[in-house]
């Protein structure tokens, strides 16, 4: 099995989305022979004229050279041949549509076709990975590796190690990422969601709860997010962007069938149950927690948010940072620097937990609680032991 980052000289890329192609671009710009493979003809079309596009633009932004830019083009392939593409393949990552079963007859599509050695990577956003290595017959050479949109300009990869992979091969994971130039973090037990994605649910999810409950208005929240704490998008004005409505609510019930570490028990917001079956599934419908229609920006007044508690939107999310720690799913700072780079947030929970004390996060994380009847919604704001553990001794996380 390839265990040296030297052994790596060529990538393949299975989808031609938006994400395959922008992966593509990137391996091909940090040396490798790369091919990018479609079932769809025009998707490869599209694919290559975006990443015309994206590598004139990184020569106009000084990040790459003309010269550069050629000699990753000379690299870069198109195909709809599947066993050309991945048949000399040392590392081939899937980023085709996101669904279980088309990924898991990839697999062993791959499993067939590429070089015995090869390392074979997902970029699903949160599937089970164990699944897809177990549909080959080299589980051990199987990790995700979840890029972040646009991967031409996202910094963050998440390594996702299953029980079946050694050490060995999410360090040779890491090490091929950070030579495409980017910063790897991982995630050593494949969870539902991962790191950025799991921090991304209670930061959507607590705020929706705290309108249903008639605490704070959706404007309140977002302004008070937004200005006060610094992030890029409040919850509300992110999801109708991410479409979080519908993926919610669509995928309320799926942890029925996840049988994997820290699958999600808890029920949907109403709220969001409300919104969806109006449509309201966010920008893309042109109406979500805002309307749409006539402008493209929600009107987010920077002083609405002055008499929100932000503790009580950090604190759910402190909670299941500490849970990743405290389940070594991921170390402090990769949970912190996946807050940081792939939700482009102003800091990391823990090193929020720090700054205001975890007795303070405890504190606000059982008001909330409290104030929630809803006893399955209870369970998740939970807080954990190792957040009880630093809030009892003061010790920090860092
Ligand atoms: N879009 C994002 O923001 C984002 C971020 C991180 C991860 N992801 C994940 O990356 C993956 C791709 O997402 P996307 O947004 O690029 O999707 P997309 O819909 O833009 O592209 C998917 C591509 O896969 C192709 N495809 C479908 N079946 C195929 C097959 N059998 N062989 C080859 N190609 C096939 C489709 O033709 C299409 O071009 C998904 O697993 C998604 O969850 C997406």
């Amino acid at each position: 099995m390839v265990v040296d980052i030297d052994d790596i000289d060529t990538v393949a890329v299975i989808g031609a989305g938006e994400m395959g192609r922008g992966i593509g671009a990137v391996a091909a710009l940090a040396g490798y022979e790369t091919a990018v493979n479609d079932i769809d003809e025009d998707q490869l079309a599209d694919a290559r004229e975006q990443v015309e596009w994206s590598y004139d633009k990184t020569v106009e932004n000084g990040a790459a050279t003309r010269e550069e830019v050629e000699a990753a083009r000379d690299r870069l392939t198109f195909t709809t041949d599947f066993d050309a593409a991945v048949g000399d393949a040392d590392f081939v990552t899937e980023a085709a549509v996101e669904q279980q079963a088309v990924k898991e007859d990839i697999f062993a599509d791959l499993d067939e076709t590429a070089p015995e050695e090869a390392i074979l990577a997902t970029n699903t956003s949160g599937l089970n990975i164990t699944q897809l290595a177990e549909s080959t017959d080299r589980p051990a050479q199987v990790i995700g590796t979840h890029w972040f949109n646009p991967p031409m300009l996202m910094e963050l990869v998440e390594v996702i190690m299953t029980e079946h992979a050694p050490e060995s091969v999410g360090d040779t994971g890491e090490a091929l990422i950070e030579s495409f130039g980017k910063t790897p973090i991982r995630c050593k037990i494949d969870i539902p969601s991962f790191i950025v994605n799991r921090l991304m649910r209670p930061y959507g999810e607590a705020p929706a709860w705290m309108v249903y409950r008639g605490e704070y208005s959706i404007t309140e929240l977002d302004s008070a997010m937004k200005y006060k704490e610094g992030f890029p998008m409040g919850p509300f004005e992110l999801a109708d962007y991410t479409g979080g409505i519908q993926i919610r609510v669509e995928g309320e019930g799926d942890h029925l069938e996840d049988d994997r570490p820290m699958a999600y028990d808890t029920e949907v917001c109403p709220l969001l149950h409300q919104l969806y079956e109006k449509g309201r599934y966010g920008r893309k419908a042109d109406a979500g927690y805002y309307e749409y229609d006539e402008r493209d920006e929600p009107q987010i007044p920077v002083d609405a948010g002055q008499g929100v508690d932000t503790l009580e939107v950090w604190a759910p999310i402190v909670n299941e940072a500490a849970k990743m720690v405290q389940n070594d799913v991921a170390t402090v700072e990769d949970v912190d620097t996946g807050a940081r780079l792939g939700g482009n947030w102003p800091m990391g929970p823990l090193e929020k937990a720090d700054e205001v004390g975890a007795d303070a996060v405890l504190q606000t994380l059982t008001d909330v609680a409290s104030r929630q009847n809803d006893t399955n919604k209870l369970a998740e704001n939970l807080p954990c032991d190792l957040l009880v553990e630093k809030a009892t001794t003061g010790e920090t996380f860092y």
